[in-house]
C-alpha cells in the first residue's frame, strides 16, 4: 500500500475508517511471512466494519495486499462465512447435517423459516436475523443444535428455536447453553474472527457431560487406544518422521486433550448451573 492510503484509496471509506482498517490490517499482515496470507482475516475485518464483504471492503483488501479485486472476490465468494450482502445482527444457523437433521434440525429450520418469513441466507426485514442452514458444528451429542453467531444453543426444538428468534428480534439478552454467557453481534464476532479476541474464548463450559461421557467410561475401565501403527512415508519425510524423531502422542483417553483444560471460571466447575446474561463476563 502507498504511504498515504487515505489519499490513494479507491474505496468509499472515510479517512478515519481507512486509518483504523489500515492499522488493523497491518497487525494482521505482520502475523504471516507473506502478507497476502492475511486475506482471510482481513475479509473478516472488513465484515466487522460493514457487516458484510462490501465493494469497499474488497477494494481495501486488494489495495492493501497489492492484489486484484478479482483475486479478493474469488476468495470471498468461496467461503460461506463471507457474506456478499448485508448480514443481520445475528446469524441464526440451524444444523441440518446428518445427526441434527434426524433429531429434528430440518423441522427446526422449516419452522423458523415459516416464522421469520425468510429462507436460507436471507435476512428479516428488521435486520435482526439472517437464517442459515449450517453443517455439523461438532456438537452432535447435543443434537439438534442452533448456533447464534457461533454460540451454542443445544438440544433445540421448533418451539425453543422460535422463542429464541423472537427474543433476539426484541433485543432481549439470550444465554447460550455452553461457552460464553452472552451473544455478541455479527460485527463483533467478525472482529474476533479477524484475530482480535475479546478475551472470552475460555468463558463457560466447553465440553459438557455428554461430550465427556465416553472419556469417563474409558477411564473407569482403563481403556486406551492402541498405539498407532508406523505410517508409510518415513523415508520421504512425511508421516513417520515425528515418530522417528521420538515424538509420540499421548494415548487417547489420557491427560493432554482439550478436555483437560484447567478450570478458569466458576461455570467451569458448575456444569448445569443456570447462567445469567453477563455472568462470568470479563
Ligand atoms: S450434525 Fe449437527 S452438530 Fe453434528
Amino acid at each position: 500500500m502507498t504511504a498515504d492510503p487515505q489519499a490513494a484509496t479507491k474505496t468509499g471509506y472515510d479517512a478515519e475508517t481507512v486509518a483504523s482498517l489500515t492499522a488493523d490490517a497491518t497487525a494482521i499482515m505482520a502475523r504471516y511471512p507473506d502478507p497476502r496470507s492475511g486475506l482471510l482475516p482481513m475479509l473478516h475485518l472488513v465484515q466487522s466494519v460493514d457487516g458484510y464483504v462490501s465493494r469497499d471492503g474488497i477494494l481495501f483488501c486488494a489495495e492493501t495486499l497489492g492484489i486484484t479485486a478479482a483475486e479478493v472476490s474469488a476468495v470471498a465468494t468461496f467461503y460461506t462465512q463471507y457474506k456478499r450482502h448485508p448480514n443481520g445482527k445475528y446469524t441464526v444457523g440451524v444444523c441440518t447435517n446428518t445427526l441434527c437433521a434426524v433429531m429434528g434440525g430440518d423441522a427446526i429450520f422449516d419452522e423458523l423459516s415459516d416464522h421469520l418469513g425468510v429462507g436460507h441466507d436471507e435476512t428479516t426485514d428488521d435486520g435482526a436475523i439472517t437464517l442459515e442452514r449450517i453443517e455439523c458444528n461438532a456438537a452432535c451429542d447435543y443434537a439438534p443444535v442452533v448456533m447464534v453467531n457461533w454460540e451454542f444453543f443445544d438440544n433445540q426444538t421448533p418451539e425453543t428455536a422460535t422463542a429464541l428468534a423472537d427474543q433476539l428480534r426484541l433485543g432481549d439478552d439470550v444465554v447460550p447453553t455452553r461457552g460464553a454467557a452472552s451473544v455478541c453481534s455479527f460485527k463483533q464476532m467478525s472482529r474476533i474472527l479477524a484475530g482480535f479476541p475479546d478475551g472470552r474464548a475460555d468463558e463457560g463450559v466447553g465440553a459438557g457431560e455428554p461430550t465427556l461421557a465416553g472419556l469417563a467410561i474409558a477411564r473407569e475401565r482403563g481403556w486406551t487406544a492402541p498405539d498407532a501403527p508406523a505410517a508409510d512415508g518415513a523415508a520421504d519425510g512425511t508421516a513417520a518422521d515425528g515418530a522417528a524423531a521420538g515424538q509420540t502422542s499421548p494415548p487417547v483417553g489420557t491427560p493432554g486433550s482439550s478436555a483437560e483444560r484447567k478450570p478458569a471460571t466458576s461455570s467451569d466447575t458448575e456444569v448445569g448451573k443456570d447462567k445469567k446474561p453477563g455472568e462470568d463476563a470479563k
